[in-house]
């Protein structure tokens, strides 16, 4: 169990690499979709690896690191890489950076991940503006000794997914010429794809993307009143939709064909916020 002081230590230590620079938007960039840092101005970078209670990524196409500067004009800390339950750490442990982020003035988070389409009208390289997401049972990141400074014990998650955000990304969109739809992000631990017959039940539960990240910032920043846009990239047709197994390349090779067009559509949605 981490304590706000631990939360501090990191936000203190950051705090004295930034030179003043003060960040108001944490992205949070999926597998193999971390070019966008490149495109930041005046870039500061801290490994995670150097940050008091950070934990590494082990995952492919994760950087581990944070890059600090302005995109689309807004000052932004990028986490160029993200850690996973699956890896072994604690949802909390998932979730950590974003209380760090809170504790350095941010107030809005834009995450991105790789999923898998369980929407039969999605195919591989759609962008899908994330309007909820299903996440049953455990993990949970805010099981354990409630914070207060963060948010309440019991918070509310009826508006996890910010409707402002939501019109400002399709307005992003329609302007780009980029396709986008919409939909229920449902959560799996990984780090097995799922089975087709899991697939079929989450599509009668309601989901339309399937991934192995995501929920576990979304609740902590929805618990500390961040405002949050959550977008996923397709990286292929989730298990049993198309007769052919699911590879680790295959979604990447998919996040690398899609990089230049999310980074096109998130850059212009910082522009107009
Ligand atoms: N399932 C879970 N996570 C994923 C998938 C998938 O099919 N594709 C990319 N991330």
């Amino acid at each position: 169990m981490f304590q706000l002081s631990d939360y501090k230590e990191s936000a203190d230590y950051i705090r004295s690499r930034l030179n003043g620079f003060s960040p108001a938007y944490l992205l949070i960039l999926g597998s193999g979709l971390g070019v966008l840092a490149d495109q930041a101005r005046g870039p500061i970078y801290i490994p995670y690896s150097e940050i008091p209670n950070f934990k590494t990524s082990t995952a492919p196409g994760h950087a581990g690191r944070f890059v600090c500067g302005e995109l689309g004009g807004k000052p932004v800390i990028i986490m160029q890489g993200r850690v996973h339950f699956y890896e072994g750490y604690s949802a909390e442990e998932v979730a950590y950076p974003v209380r760090v982020a809170k504790l350095l003035g941010v107030h809005s988070l834009i995450v991105t991940n790789a999923a898998g389409g369980i929407n039969l009208g999605y195919k591989a390289g759609d962008l899908v503006a994330l309007k909820d997401f299903i996440k049953l049972g455990l993990p949970n990141p805010l099981i354990g000794k409630n914070i207060p400074e963060f948010g309440p014990r019991f918070p509310d998650m009826s508006y996890v997914f910010d409707k402002g955000y939501f019109k400002l990304i399709k307005e992003a969109a329609a302007e780009q010429g980029i396709a986008l739809k919409e939909g229920v992000y449902f959560y799996a631990t990984g780090p097995q794809y799922e089975t087709p017959a899991e697939i079929r039940a989450f599509r009668i539960l309601g989901g339309d993307v399937v991934g192995m990240s995501t929920v576990h910032e979304c609740i902590t920043a929805a618990h500390a009143g961040m405002k949050i846009l959550g977008i996923s990239l397709v990286t292929n047709m989730a298990a049993g939709v198309l007769d052919k197994p699911l590879t680790e390349e295959e979604v990447l090779k998919e996040a690398e064909a899609a990089k230049d067009r999310f980074a096109r559509l998130l850059l212009n949605f910082l522009q107009r916020v």
